[in-house]
């Protein structure tokens, strides 16, 4: 595909993923690296919607560790029985979390992240490979609408692995 995208301006995030989504798929559809892929995806969200953090924690040696990101300096690894991205891996669910200071357990890499979402990416044996972290600066910042569509392109990943 063309390495420009198309982002419709003035109109609501959820036109936004309809229109990313098919130029994901022509993105990353004939191109077999894995960390290429998520770095492209990575910079696809963060252009797209300007998120404060988008990245990818992969499931390697017992814990998650960091991915291709977009985003300041991060963790760089985070055991399974901790923070929104642990929660996701455990309970193998999107978590959707309005107010990062209310969730037990949450790693702040950032002060200046305020809410977030982290979507379980699945190995074709249904466990989960990887987590998809997208971090806000504002409050409430996420809706179903982005569990829905982040988990497309979850789904997307999914066949690739
Ligand atoms: N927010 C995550 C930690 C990773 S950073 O936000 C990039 C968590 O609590 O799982």
């Amino acid at each position: 595909m063309a390495e420009e995208l198309f982002i419709p301006t003035d109109t609501d995030r959820s036109a936004i993923y309809e229109a990313l989504f098919p130029q994901l798929e022509a993105l990353i559809g004939d191109e077999s690296d894995l960390i290429a892929n998520l770095a492209n995806i990575s910079a696809v969200l963060k252009e797209a919607f300007g998120f404060f953090w988008v990245g990818f924690y992969l499931v390697k040696e017992g814990q998650l560790v960091l991915g291709p990101f977009q985003g300041p300096l991060a963790c760089t690894r985070i055991p399974f029985h901790k923070g929104v991205c642990g929660a996701a891996y455990t309970r193998k669910e999107t978590i959707l979390v309005p107010d990062v200071e209310a969730f037990p357990g949450h790693i702040a890499c950032s002060s200046a992240s305020k809410s977030e979402i982290v979507v379980p990416v699945f190995n074709r044996n249904g466990t989960v490979a990887m987590v998809i972290d997208v971090d806000s600066d504002q409050l409430d910042d996420f809706s179903e609408t982005d569990a829905r569509e982040i988990e497309k392109i979850a789904a997307l990943i999914s066949r690739k692995l």
